[in-house]
């Protein structure tokens, strides 16, 4: 996973309008037969967000909501992977740290951050008093191949997911780690040394909900760059005094 963490994905989702208002599926696009191949891509996507979404609003619960990712057969990551990776952590926590997506240990274990970067993580929260204050889990629930990073199309199809388990939730404080998590959670295209440590305002699809938002370094980035650490640390800092303020 490390060396992926910082790359740029190719996705077709470049080619799909900006996410909210949510796309329809729509009837206008000629018969799938009709369409190019990459309009079909387009649509395949966009139904299977629907499908996501749709499973995800029925989920009453957090212990629901993971019944029915692993029930969920839309994003192609699943193939590849062992089994799906909710969360961990306090379901009713002040802050839910979202990561990019499963690595190995992780699909092996089936909890996220459960390999070397999630053990640096849990160190720096137990250091910054945070160890309790967290629900944990990622922007995909399947292992991407090779650990790369996930692309844009199947962030969009477990955002629904995702969404929903910060609906149920209900943190106060969002922490993205790393760049592809920050990314895919503010629609943005900066790089994650722009947007660390800054708040952003997370807002849900329906534009009903708005978080404040912390990128932070991705830990597996700190555990190649460790001087890069006392950046991680002061967004921790940040983190703390936020929630203390919320409080
Ligand atoms: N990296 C992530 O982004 N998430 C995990 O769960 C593990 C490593």
């Amino acid at each position: 996973m490390d060396v992926a963490f910082e790359l740029e994905a190719q996705d077709r989702l470049k080619a799909l309008p900006p996410r909210a208002p949510r796309p329809p599926v729509t009837t206008q696009i000629a018969p799938e037969s009709a369409a190019a191949p990459a309009q079909r891509l387009d649509l395949d996507i966009a139904a299977a967000v629907q499908d996501a979404r749709r499973l995800a609003d029925a989920a009453p619960d957090l212990t629901a909501l993971e019944a029915a990712i692993a029930a969920f057969d839309g994003c192609t990551l699943k193939t590849g992977a062992s089994r799906a990776v909710f969360a961990r952590g306090r379901a009713d926590a002040p802050i839910m740290i979202i990561g990019e997506g499963p690595g190995a240990d992780e699909d092996r274990q089936g909890q996220p951050f459960v390999g070397r970067a999630g053990k640096l993580l849990d160190r720096m929260l137990a250091a910054s008093g945070l160890s309790d204050q967290v629900f944990i889990t990622n922007t995909v629930f399947w292992r991407p191949p090779g650990n790369r990073t996930p692309t844009l199309a199947e962030q969009a199809i477990c955002r629904p997911f995702v969404e929903r388990a910060i609906a149920l939730a209900k943190p106060k404080l969002l922490l993205l780690a790393g760049g592809a998590s920050a990314k895919s959670m503010l629609n943005t295209t900066e790089g994650i040394l722009a947007l660390r440590g800054r708040w952003s305002d997370w807002r849900s699809e329906d534009g009903e909900t708005t978080l404040p938002a912390l990128p932070m370094l991705h830990p597996a980035f700190l555990l190649r760059q460790p001087m890069a650490k006392k950046k991680a640390w002061a967004d921790l800092l940040t983190l703390h005094a936020k929630l203390v303020e919320l409080s």
